[in-house]
């Protein structure tokens, strides 16, 4: 029984409490993701990531772990302002298994599936701000996106978490523009052993560590990721566009060693500061706290301008999948 009105967001919230209506937003490998809305407050929305409950036992048991590292980690990082929240988890009730079968097509693999309600970012992801901006984001947004991000990896290197898969299309944004973290489905416990020789991270944000594989990663490997997005953000182009592990390493020498001349030449308010997340020796690639003291981010900024995506640009672009 609902007991008090609260500000909407503020307090966890249990999946019986949300309507059973759903509304796809989002699908995955692991399973896909639902638009869920409370009975008692309207307009508090959920976003109910649910799991494949596969039978092909190796399957299975991925699905298994990536819900528990996902669960793991966000039970840890609970209300920071910068990071998706977990409101409840668990295994799926009957009445919402009903209806997720009968309104879509993947229903039936939600069978005894294990559920994650998450608070809901409205605003979309960073993936389709990029796209929908004309040559990247200005300057200014770039900015404040950079601060709310390197505040949450700083909170996350704080708290022993690797976040493992930060991209735009990982990060997304609530319809206020607030910048949150979220899909911690690759997320480790520094020091954890990582199965499968040690990849994480999708290709063109990888850290050259992880490219070879030399075990155990740090927090720094979020922090190459972060330097990536930031030039993404700014030049809506990948900054490693390439598809094997030996282009990627000849293209980070390149980088590295002053070879390309391009890099950042255009934006050279942010070139050390990018540049800095870039280096290729772990113990000399900043941090996220270090980061955050970097004269860019400490001087004020004016708040960012929302822009919505036009819908017939997110028709043209087809999905997630395709490259920037
Ligand atoms: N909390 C959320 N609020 C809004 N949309 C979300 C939320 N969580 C996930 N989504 C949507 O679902 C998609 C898939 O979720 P994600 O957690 O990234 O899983 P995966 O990438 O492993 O499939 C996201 O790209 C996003 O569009
Ligand atoms: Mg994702």
């Amino acid at each position: 029984m609902f007991q008090k009105k609260v500000i909407a967001g503020l307090r966890p919230f249990a999946l019986s409490e949300f309507k059973v209506a759903v509304e796809k937003i989002g699908q995955g490998s692991f399973g896909a993701v639902f638009l869920v809305e409370s009975k008692h407050e309207p307009g508090v929305f959920g976003a109910l990531k649910v799991f494949f409950e596969s039978k092909l036992h190796e399957r299975g048991v991925l699905e298994a772990q990536n819900f528990e590292r996902e669960q793991r980690s966000l039970e840890r990082v609970k209300n920071s302002e910068h990071i998706v929240t977990l409101w409840d988890s668990g295994q799926l009730s009957p009445d919402f298994f009903d209806v997720l079968k009968s309104s879509n097509s993947d229903g039936k693999n939600f069978r005894h599936g294990r559920f994650l309600l998450l608070s809901y970012c409205g605003g979309g992801d960073l993936f389709e701000r990029i796209l929908a901006s004309e040559n990247g984001l200005e300057p200014q947004v770039v900015i404040s996106y950079a601060k709310q991000m390197l505040s949450a990896l700083a909170f996350l290197a704080q708290k022993q978490i690797i976040h493992g898969d930060l991209k735009p299309e990982n990060i997304f944004l609530t319809k206020d523009n607030v910048l949150k973290l979220g899909d911690f489905g690759f997320s480790y416990v520094m020091g954890e052993k990582i199965p499968q020789g040690g990849r994480i991270q999708s290709r063109y944000y990888m850290a050259p560590e992880v490219i070879r594989g030399q075990v155990p990663y740090t927090s720094a490997i979020d922090m190459w990721s972060a330097g990536c997005i930031l030039y993404t953000c700014l030049t809506k182009e990948l900054l490693f566009r390439v598809a094997n592990d030996s282009d990627h390493l000849i293209l980070i020498k390149s980088l590295t060693e002053g070879r390309r001349k391009d890099f950042l030449a255009s934006e050279i308010i942010f070139k050390g500061f990018i540049e800095n997340m870039l280096v290729e020796d772990v113990s000399r690639r900043i941090t996220a706290e270090s980061a955050l003291g970097d004269p860019l981010m400490t001087s004020p900024v004016p708040k960012p301008i929302v822009r919505m995506v036009p819908k017939e640009l997110l028709k043209k672009f087809d999905g997630k999948q395709t490259a920037l």
